[in-house]
């Protein structure tokens, strides 16, 4: 089963992930954890360039490209094996980025990026999409008292107001695939939840 987290900035999927890992383990799965951009070499690699301070003139349609290879490569090198050997793949953001932030965010074409997402997935998309949900603002304010600031977080938060939008949207299109978890409450409150929803999803499967 392919699972994913999708959130705003400052929604804690990052400090979530390994602790749903660690539930979905303790009932017996096995389970393995990637993010995006990166979890190969070569996505990795293509992570450093995307948030490199310096490349403030980077334009959107490279951005775009290479947020896809570095998928392409995470789908090919590593989910689709898990996959076929009958793992459960946590994925720390995934497509559904793309739409939201390029799409929404930055207001790029939603038809061609979709087919932009299709080529770099071959298809694959996620069976559950867990939602860290919490506002730009309080996810910003997170954000910076953690002093984890990077070119990507340096947009407007206009931005960021329509990157959100652009998730509820996406929620509403799909949502036998989506759960909305408030990620506002405790750490150990939205782990418990997360952990809930993942278990139940994988016993009707
Ligand atoms: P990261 O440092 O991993 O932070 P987070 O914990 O918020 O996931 O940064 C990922 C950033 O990349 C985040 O700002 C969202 C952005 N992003 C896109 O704009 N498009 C994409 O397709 C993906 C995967 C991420």
């Amino acid at each position: 089963m392919f699972i994913t987290l999708e959130g705003p900035e400052g929604s804690g999927k990052t400090s979530q992930l390994p602790r749903l890992a660690e539930a979905l383990r303790a009932a017996g799965h096995t389970v393995l954890t990637t993010r995006e951009p990166g979890g190969t070499p070569i996505g990795d690699q293509i992570r450093k360039v995307l948030f490199d301070l310096g490349n403030k003139s980077m334009h959107p349609r490279s951005e775009i490209l290479l947020f896809q290879a570095s998928r392409a490569q995470l789908v090919e090198e590593v989910i689709q094996p898990a996959l076929a050997a009958g793992q459960v793949v946590l994925c720390d953001r995934y497509a559904d980025s793309t739409m939201a932030y390029q799409g929404y965010g930055h207001g790029v074409d939603l038809a061609q990026l979709a087919e932009l997402v299709r080529f770099a997935t071959g298809g694959l998309q996620p069976q559950l999409t867990l939602f860290l949900d919490i506002s730009p603002q309080d996810g910003l304010r997170r954000r910076d008292a953690d002093g984890n600031w990077n070119r990507l977080d340096d947009y407007d938060f206009e931005f960021h107001q329509r990157v959100y939008a652009g998730y509820q949207e996406l929620i509403a299109a799909e949502p036998q695939r989506w759960a909305v978890v408030d990620a506002t409450r405790t750490p150990d409150e939205v782990a418990a939840e997360l952990a809930r929803i993942a278990l139940e999803r994988l016993q009707s499967k």
